[in-house]
């Protein structure tokens, strides 16, 4: 256990990734710069920060995303009445989540997001817990001569590939046309430098990356492979299991992350918002 400050309580969750910020009253949360530094650095040092029973209204959670930078609007979300920069992301029995697969957030962007914050709203009694990997681990224990191969290869990732099963329901294409229209499939190198840290990490995920552009389909097809199974050895993540009002924020950067299916038919709903990243570089 840290201390940060007098009030500020800090315990790592595992020995790469994660850490439970605690003693954080709600006044100093949203709006307070020394304490917004303070969860700064202690976000890019343990990459996912846990904090239990924020009780944040949506403006209130849009004011303190707001201290972390520009928040970013996503085609396929809607948006919490009157706060403009809060999606909703939401599973009922009607509509069940279909994302489940390993990604980083938005990594179909030319320029994806560098922090990704999501409140509690509704929480199923059991299941829909989250998984996050830690990217830069996973890339240091690649060794040195599979390294040397990754380094200046670039990915392609693609909108179309994370949406398919949306696309695949009756009136999807429809719905996500302008999506996809303003979302083109971009490149971004296969290994990135984070641009705080200075951290390498694995920058490819199975929910958006189609392939590796300088290989052949099938090196391409057996090196994502690779580097997937790799990138979420249980070693190198952490495992939340939510509650009302818990609150994280995670670096998109150095991370992954995987929902967890497994609360059907329970309802489940967070708010979330995305800051605006840099081109990864
Ligand atoms: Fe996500």
């Amino acid at each position: 256990m840290v201390l940060v400050g007098k009030q500020l309580q800090v315990k790592k969750a595992t020995a790469a990734i994660g850490a439970y910020v605690s003693g954080v009253p709600l006044e100093r949360l949203v709006g307070d710069e020394d304490l917004g530094s303070a969860l700064r650095e202690l976000l890019l040092e343990h990459q996912v920060l846990f904090l239990r029973d924020q009780p944040l209204s949506a403006n209130q959670f849009q004011a303190l995303a707001r201290g972390f930078g520009k928040a970013l609007h996503h085609p396929a979300y809607p948006v919490a009445p009157g706060a403009d920069d809060v999606h909703i992301l939401e599973s009922t029995p009607e509509a069940p989540s279909k994302i489940e697969m390993w990604h980083s957030d938005m990594t179909f962007s030319a320029t994806p997001p560098s922090f990704t914050l999501l409140h509690g709203q509704i929480i199923p009694e059991y299941g829909g817990d989250t998984l996050w990997a830690s990217a830069v681990e996973a890339y240091e224990a690649l060794s040195a001569p599979f390294k040397r191969l990754l380094e200046g290869l670039s990915a392609e990732h693609d909108f179309r590939h994370g949406f398919r099963e949306s696309l695949a329901e009756p009136g999807g294409v429809e719905r996500l046309a302008p999506a996809i229209a303003a979302n083109p499939p971009v490149r971004h190198p296969v290994i990135r430098i984070h641009p705080e840290t200075g951290r390498k990490a694995i920058y490819v995920n199975p929910l958006f990356t189609t392939r590796i552009v300088e290989m052949t389909a099938a090196e391409s097809r057996q090196v994502l492979d690779l580097l997937f199974e790799h990138l979420v050895t249980d070693e190198f993540t952490v495992r939340l299991n939510w509650a009302p009002l818990t609150l994280v924020m995670w670096d998109n950067r150095s991370t992954q992350h995987r929902p967890i299916n497994d609360y059907f038919p329970q309802h489940r709903k967070h708010h979330r918002v995305t800051l605006a990243g840099e081109r990864p570089q």
